[in-house]
């Protein structure tokens, strides 16, 4: 009998995405000929914008396609450069710009780079859920801060010093946020770096959703602050998802020690998609990234008008990214049951609130406008008869 290879408690541990099991379960009914309209889906409905396409196309051509340097091809870390200076009015130089595969990787990156084994970070519930997988990945210790839409989603001060211990490392929040929207204010900011300098902490904005804004400019902490680690990406507002491009600043100084960590784990992120993002700073890309900005504010107001109507409640306006987090309470006792019947009732799919964490999971889903205006009248249509 051969023995098997015993798992490690990190990956035995893991905890499924609950929104996996729906999605196989909304594949099958499509399978079998259901139109599925799919509002679980935390990417862009849009292509990737044309001049980034050509601009892959005109680079494969050449054929010479190798690995960049570990931080990234320099043009493009001066393209970022320049796009927080014009549009952020931020100025972050170059050298403190490493490109990455995704934010994921530039989290993991900023935590590798933080985490010694024990190290406690502080993070939002509800969350983005990959970062408590990051966490633990370098043996450090997540810790849920249960928010509320009363406090605009964010930790308030009185919680992160009552969280805060000799193991804590820093807190870890997004702006806009996933699963809420919700946008992080200048003074909260203000409040969450303060406190991180006054503790001895470190503070990470993930800022992946920047540029995907209804009510605001979009803007970043870097505009204020420059020593806090700051995530982006190509993903979201430039609709890249599948080129797995991202970036991470880092203060002053720490740049080396990202670099070599980033040399170890994966070399180099996607040459292609590197010289395909060049054109993603073009006013003609960001003429086109803009019309689509427009047409996900309308999808909102859609759904923040219609959707109390329904039953669901929204206790806070999202002011950004592409998601609703609705309460449910009214609906359901449990937001999963919810989820599932409208999946094989209505054939609409949407996220439970068990994705990002705990506090109030079963009174939530979250509802994602990643689908045309038409395509969401229809779903209202469909959950309102499944109600
Ligand atoms: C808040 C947040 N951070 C990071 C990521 C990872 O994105 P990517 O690796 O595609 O840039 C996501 C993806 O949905 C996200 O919602």
């Amino acid at each position: 009998m051969t023995s098997r290879p015993a798992l490690s408690s990190r990956a035995a541990n893991i905890p499924p995405f609950h929104v996996m099991e729906l999605l196989a379960r909304a594949h099958a009914l499509q399978s079998a000929g259901h139109d599925i309209i799919h509002m679980e889906v935390g990417e862009p409905d849009f292509p990737t914008p044309p001049p980034i396409i050509a601009a892959a196309q005109r680079f494969l051509a050449g054929g010479d396609v190798r690995y960049t340097q570990a931080t990234g091809l320099p043009e493009l870390r001066d393209a970022i450069f320049r796009f927080y200076r014009t549009r952020m009015n931020a100025n972050v130089p170059p050298h403190r710009i490493i490109i990455t595969a995704g934010a994921s990787a530039a989290l993991l990156l900023a935590i590798a780079a933080l985490t010694d084994p024990g190290d406690e970070w502080l993070l939002t519930d509800p969350g983005y859920p990959c970062n408590r997988q990051f966490i633990q990945a370098c043996n450090g210790v997540p810790r849920a801060l249960q928010v509320e839409a009363g406090t605009n989603y964010q930790p308030e001060a009185s919680q992160i010093r009552q969280a805060w211990s000799e193991h804590s490392k820093g807190l870890l929040v997004a702006s806009p946020a996933n699963p809420t929207g919700a946008l992080i204010s200048a003074p909260e900011v203000e409040m969450m770096n303060g406190l991180m300098q006054e503790l001895g902490g470190t503070l990470i904005v993930d800022e992946i959703y920047q540029g995907l804004v209804y009510d605001t400019k979009a803007s970043s902490v870097l505009a204020q602050h420059d020593n806090v680690f700051v995530v982006n990406s190509f993903s979201k507002y430039f609709g890249m998802t599948g080129w797995r491009l991202g970036w991470l600043v880092v203060p002053e100084g720490y740049e080396r020690h990202v670099e070599k960590l980033a040399q170890h784990l994966y070399i180099a992120a996607s040459t292609p998609a590197q010289h395909a993002a060049l054109a993603a700073f073009t006013p003609e890309c960001i003429g086109l990234l803009e019309e689509r900005r427009a047409l996900f504010a309308r999808r909102r107001d859609l759904l923040v008008r219609e959707l109390p109507g329904l039953g669901f409640r929204i206790h806070r306006q999202p002011e950004g990214a592409f998601y609703i987090y609705a309460n449910t309470s009214e609906l359901t006792s449990n937001s999963q049951d919810l989820a599932l019947r409208l999946l094989e009732k209505g054939f609409v799919a949407a996220t439970p609130g068990a994705d990002f964490g705990d506090w109030k999971s079963d009174q939530h889903l979250r509802l994602a406008y990643t689908t045309s205006e038409e395509r969401l009248m229809e779903a209202l249509t469909r959950i309102r008869s499944c109600l």
